[in-house]
């Protein structure tokens, strides 16, 4: 078991590719799986859980959608039993802060008698580069029912380094690591500051939960991400994760990441470039 690959579980997700690239450098054998790999693995197919687990030796876990919808709970132990059975040794689980379903899964994981970590983050800064959010970018205006919430932002990168830290660094087992970025911020200061530094406007409007809800099923959005966006946006979202927090110090003894310098990171990258717009005078 020793020399088996480490299994991720979200080979392509925002978290899973940035661990497996850094367990690969470190010259250790993963295994990474999706619905698009071969051996396939599907969240909503128990069929295909079975040849893409066996003779693996730990998994790091991202759930598709999102830990806090309610069918994740029973997924989780139907996971985490199949790990038992398998001879897993240790589950390291992505989590999200100050949601109770995916509270539910952590307890889950923690209850199974297998070595375990959480890695408990605040929503991803990349949520503006790599996902929902980067069309409103590129189009000049974020339209989101968040308010003023203020939220700190955790860097991916620095979710992957806590991660791979707890894969690898047995002295650090058993432990849940909260993850956060270094400072709250509204969803219009963060638009602002990505507006400064792509040198083109970017505004962010408020709009009624519902109305966001209604334009996402008209573009076809599954009943499961509606659900989950009408939780985040009228239950998660009401302050409660808006202290930052230092698991990633714990984890790696540094600070983490400023919401600066991962604007700074994807600029230079280009995933925000776009043309023929005006420039801010
Ligand atoms: N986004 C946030 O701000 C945030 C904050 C805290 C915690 N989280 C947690 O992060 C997790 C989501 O991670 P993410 O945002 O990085 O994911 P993501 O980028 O949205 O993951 C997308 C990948 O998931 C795979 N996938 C889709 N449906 C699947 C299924 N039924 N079974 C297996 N794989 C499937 C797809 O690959 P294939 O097409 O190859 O299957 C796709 O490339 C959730 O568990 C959530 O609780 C997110």
């Amino acid at each position: 078991m020793k020399d088996s690959p480490i299994l991720i579980v979200g080979k392509n997700a925002k978290t899973g590719w940035r661990v497996e690239q850094r367990l690969k450098e470190m010259g250790l054998d993963t295994r990474g799986v999706s619905r698009s790999t071969s051996p396939a693995f599907d969240w909503e197919d128990q069929d295909t859980w079975r040849a893409a687990m066996e003779n693996t030796r730990s998994a790091y876990i991202t759930f598709h959608p999102d830990l806090a919808i309610p069918a994740a709970e029973q997924a989780i132990r139907d996971f985490v039993a199949l790990a038992v059975e398998l001879g897993l040794e240790h589950l390291v689980l992505l989590s999200g802060r100050g949601e109770d379903g995916a509270r539910r899964a952590e307890i889950a994981l923690q209850e199974c008698g297998l070595d375990w970590n959480i890695v408990r983050a605040n929503w991803f800064m990349q949520n503006f580069s790599e996902s929902f959010m980067v069309e409103g970018i590129l189009g000049g205006e974020l339209r989101l029912p968040a308010g003023d919430t203020v939220e700190p932002f955790v860097d991916v990168d620095d979710i992957a380094d806590v991660a791979v830290a707890a894969l690898t660094r047995p002295e650090l087992r058993n432990r849940v690591f909260e993850v956060s970025g270094p400072r709250a911020m509204t969803f219009a200061q963060c638009v602002a500051a990505i507006s400064k530094a792509t040198g083109y406007p970017v505004k962010y409007t408020q709009v009624p939960v519902e109305r966001f809800i209604d334009g996402m099923r008209d573009e076809g959005a599954p009943e499961p991400l509606l659900w989950l966006m009408h939780e985040l946006f009228t239950v998660v979202f009401d302050g409660r994760n808006a202290i930052p927090v230092s698991g990633v110090q714990e984890a790696l003894g540094r600070p983490a990441t400023d919401f600066d310098a991962y604007v700074a990171r994807v600029v230079k990258s280009g995933a925000w470039d776009r043309q023929g717009l005006r420039e801010i005078s």
